[in-house]
């Protein structure tokens, strides 16, 4: 069975209330994936939510083009990218197994609170890595529940059919390391703010 956004829909408004939960490590992450970027590049940002990472990013690349199976998180993003005035941003409602890129390519592609969310790791990963120039840049960020919380396997399916939970994906930081180089990426960046937190991996495709 496919991820539905339902669940995304009814969360939207209550996601865009919550703050950040380590606003010192995603200051950092931002800083990383900044330092990497340039004024030409074409950024893709799959599964963008409500788009406030996409805005902090936008001043720093050329165009930047997110993506969201959520209607309603497209919506408030497109509310705040036009109130924040930001221009070279732009948002579609697309599903990141059927999304279509332009022939042309990506410089940069992020998927941020993503790969745990998606069916087939690593069939989106492999297409993330034909979507990419040489030389282009993979953004991850990534809850790895198999390293603290393997109940989630047992837990998860019946929080998603109650309607409490997304349908979450389990793996460690290592399994995804490992799927991220065998979809043919280098790993420039790999770092845990915390036991329990994210794993965040910049990757690079080679020139
Ligand atoms: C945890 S939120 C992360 C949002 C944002 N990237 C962030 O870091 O705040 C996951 C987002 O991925 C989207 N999503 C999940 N599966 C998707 C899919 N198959 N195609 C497109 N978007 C998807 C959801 O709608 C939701 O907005």
């Amino acid at each position: 069975m496919q991820a539905s956004p339902r669940f995304w829909n009814r969360l939207a408004e209550r996601y865009e209330r919550t703050p950040i939960a380590d606003e010192e490590a995603y200051r950092r992450k931002l800083a990383a994936t900044q330092a990497r970027f340039h004024t030409q590049m074409q950024v893709l940002e799959l599964g963008c939510g409500t788009g406030s990472t996409a805005i902090l990013h936008a001043p720093f690349v050329g165009h930047l083009h997110a993506v969201d199976f959520s209607e309603r998180m497209i919506g408030i993003a497109r509310e705040k990218a036009a109130a924040a005035g930001v221009a070279n941003l732009s948002f579609e409602v697309a599903d990141v197994d059927t999304f279509a890129p332009p022939a042309e390519g990506y410089d940069a592609v992020l998927a941020l609170s993503l790969l745990h969310l998606v069916d087939d790791r690593a069939a989106l990963l492999s297409r993330m890595h034909g979507w990419l120039k040489p030389g282009g840049l993979l953004v991850t960020s990534t809850a790895c529940l198999g390293d603290w919380l393997r109940l989630m396997r047992l837990v998860g399916p019946l929080g998603e059919r109650l309607g409490l939970l997304p349908r979450v994906r389990v793996f460690t930081g290592e399994e995804l390391a490992d799927s991220i180089r065998a979809a043919g990426f280098r790993i420039e960046e790999n770092w845990r703010p915390g036991k329990r937190a994210a794993v965040f991996i910049i990757g690079r495709k080679s020139p």
